[in-house]
């Protein structure tokens, strides 16, 4: 059946592709070929079977489309298929045996695809569609002679997706209604081995253990919890602002690169009248000169009035602050990463997102994986700090986080204007944390360690 998309199936794709469980499950590590084999399972059924309605399903179209697009690619370049196609389009497929194919996104609630039925339904990077979207395609899913498979890298203990394995790995097998299949990356002898080693070490063992082990991990013990970041997540394209309107606010963090295997990333962000926040655009820049930088942000700055720009000035940092300072003036603001100023800025951070006045971006799920490399830890007096190893790559996460140096309990706290915060030791930004909620909620280990 492989031949259809061209390609010899790994051993446990060939598993997949000819399961016809009612219900199956994949947590696959990164890049084991999850996409491709779903591709291949949704056309071969298509294909060879009559009266076949397969739905695609994703969080929103791009994502539908990456299963479908190999379909696509397949059906329009292969004689023999494409001659028994009767419909052609980038979301949809109909064969001359009455089987169809189209991908659809799920949206917030699924009203995507309420109402339609299937014969397989299709969800690829399940542990990011919202749970809304399972529960109101439940009378669907449970149709007689339907099949649907749920596939994703984990991503956290929480959601539906997680929860569905949960409970059928629960139960003893001979009593399950599911397939399931955990495959780790190491399963793939196409993703190189030494791809894999970088990333065991620019990651922590827990994301590690994650996205390439494929195991689910608890979240308690992070600072910024699976289930907290998600529910700040939706569905958006990042967008370089063009049309600014004078009731907005725009920031700009960027985060240098310590070496030459780090990316620099540049966050910016839009503040609504309401002082909500979202991010607005994100960049990532591998090794880039320090005049290409500065000159980049300098040009960016021509493109929008910020109110502020956020610079990471720690290390190399320094002298690219130096530059922008020069040509930008005051709106440039060196913040140096001491444990002072982190605690401030992760934990403005944290606030935001448990008050819900920041927005992220749903499809960037690099952005939101990086989240899970802070642990949280409790120091002497109790209180909740912040633990992370320098040599983890979260340059995403902390682009964003600069920006909330001076963003404490949902006023921007405001700082001698010209002058440097990491110049101010003293200056405490921090009176937000006597109240905040974030002191007292999640499963952290010992409860009279929770300030009250
Ligand atoms: N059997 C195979 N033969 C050749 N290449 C394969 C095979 N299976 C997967 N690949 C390759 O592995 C890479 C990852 O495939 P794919 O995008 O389908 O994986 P994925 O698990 O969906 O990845 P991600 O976690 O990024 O969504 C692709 O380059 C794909 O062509
Ligand atoms: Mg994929």
């Amino acid at each position: 059946m492989w031949k259809m998309l061209g390609i010899k199936p790994l051993p446990f794709q060939v598993e997949i592709l000819e399961d016809d469980s009612k219900n199956v499950i994949i947590v696959g590590g990164r890049q084991i070929g999850k996409s491709l084999t779903l591709a291949a399972k949704a056309l071969w059924n298509a294909f060879v079977k009559t009266d076949q309605d397969i739905i695609i399903v994703a969080q929103n179209l791009r994502q539908a489309k990456v299963v479908f697009d190999h379909i696509y690619r397949y059906v329009s370049t292969n004689i023999l298929i494409k001659k028994h196609t009767r419909k052609l389009t980038i979301t949809e497929i109909k064969f001359d045996n009455n089987s169809i194919i189209r991908c659809l996104p799920a949206g917030r609630t699924g009203e995507g695809i309420r109402g339609f039925t299937a014969t397989m339904i299709i969800f690829d990077e399940a542990a990011f569609i919202p749970d809304e979207v399972f529960v109101s395609l439940e009378p669907s899913l449970g149709v007689k002679g339907s099949q649907a498979i749920y596939s994703s890298t984990p991503y956290g203990k929480r959601g539906y997706f997680y929860q569905l394995y949960a409970t059928e790995m629960a139960k003893n097998q001979a009593h399950r209604d599911f397939s399931i299949y955990v495959v780790p990356t190491t399963k793939n002898p196409y993703f190189s081995k030494q791809l894999l080693d970088r990333e065991r070490q620019i990651k922590t063992p827990l994301q590690f253990t994650q996205e390439y082990e494929a195991q689910f991990v608890d979240e308690s013990g992070l600072f910024f919890p699976f289930s907290l970041v998600f529910s700040c997540a939706e569905d958006y394209e990042y967008r370089f602002p063009a049309d600014i309107s004078s009731d907005e606010k725009y920031y700009l963090g960027l985060d240098v690169a310590y070496s030459g295997e780090d990316d620099t990333a540049i966050t910016i962000l839009r503040e609504f009248a309401n002082g909500n926040r979202m991010v607005q655009y994100v960049e990532t820049i591998s090794k880039s000169s320090v005049p290409e930088l500065v000159g980049k942000i300098i040009n960016m700055s021509k493109s929008i009035k910020f109110e502020r720009i956020y610079v990471d000035k720690t290390g190399v940092g320094a002298g690219i602050y130096d530059l922008l300072r020069t040509s930008l003036g005051s709106v440039v603001y060196g913040v140096e990463f001491t444990e002072h100023n982190r605690d401030t800025m992760y934990g403005n951070l944290r606030l935001a997102l448990e008050q819900k006045t920041i927005k992220l971006n749903r499809n960037d799920t690099k952005f939101l994986y990086q989240f899970s490399s802070y642990t949280a830890k409790y120091d002497v007096i109790g209180k909740l700090r912040l633990s992370k190893d320098v040599n983890i790559h979260d340059d995403l996460v902390d682009s964003l986080a600069v920006t909330f140096i001076d963003k404490g309990g949902g006023t921007i706290k405001v700082v001698d204007m010209g002058l440097d915060f990491s110049l101010k030791p003293n200056l405490d930004t921090r009176p937000f944390i006597k109240d905040a909620k974030w002191f007292v909620i999640g499963d952290f280990p010992s409860e009279q360690n929770r300030v009250k």
